[in-house]
């Protein structure tokens, strides 16, 4: 195993899996789920692409956590969210709550990368289709001045199908490595 470089993922549905298989071609390095990694410590340098559920990052908190020296490591982390990636208040609010899973070492340290995702609600769990429901329900009845870009994204894809994967937003990762 390449103990150098390594693409660690968190991942409901697969949007998160397919950036980081992508990347892992691009900059020919494996590519691991989050629940798989045996041992964090081995690598030097650490891609971590999560998807986000409710601002969480999935699995990095759990993940990162085990870090035990980061000094000559290099850390990057992508989130993959629905929420458009380029609007400046989402970034953040997706980084305020980052700060919150992360050591201040390990935020101060990352670089970090903000991706867009993709849903199918016909594919989501039951728990899932219920919890986007109500805060839609809650959304919908908001001034339109106080919609942010996360609140528009989710009534706007509410009950469909969308892919905004775009795999031409990692090239400035590929650059960070
Ligand atoms: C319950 C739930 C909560 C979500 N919360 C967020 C969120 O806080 N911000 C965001 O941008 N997208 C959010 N999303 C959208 C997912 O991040 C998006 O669908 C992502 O592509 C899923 O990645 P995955 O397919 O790798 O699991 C949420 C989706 C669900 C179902």
């Amino acid at each position: 195993m390449n103990t150098e470089k390594m693409i660690i993922y968190g991942s409901q549905y697969g949007s998160a899996e397919k950036y980081a298989k992508e990347l892992s071609k691009r900059i020919g390095c494996d590519c691991i789920r989050y629940e798989d990694v045996a041992d964090i410590n081995v690598y030097s340098t650490i891609i971590y692409i999560g998807s986000l559920y409710a601002g969480g990052v999935q699995g990095m908190k759990k993940t990162l956590k085990k870090l035990d020296g980061i000094e000559n490591k290099k850390i990057v982390i992508a989130t993959v969210g629905l929420a458009d990636p380029t609007d400046k208040e989402n970034i953040e609010h997706i980084r305020g709550n980052m700060k919150k899973q992360l050591s201040d070492k390990v935020y101060e340290k990352a670089e970090i990368f903000h991706l867009r995702g993709a849903i199918d609600y016909s594919k989501i769990s039951f728990l899932h289709k219920k919890m986007m429901g109500l805060l839609c329900k809650k959304a919908a009845n908001l001034p339109e001045e106080k919609k942010n870009a996360e609140v528009r994204a989710m009534l706007e894809t509410y009950n469909k199908q969308v892919d905004f994967i775009d795999f031409d937003t990692l090239q400035p990762i590929s650059n960070a490595l």
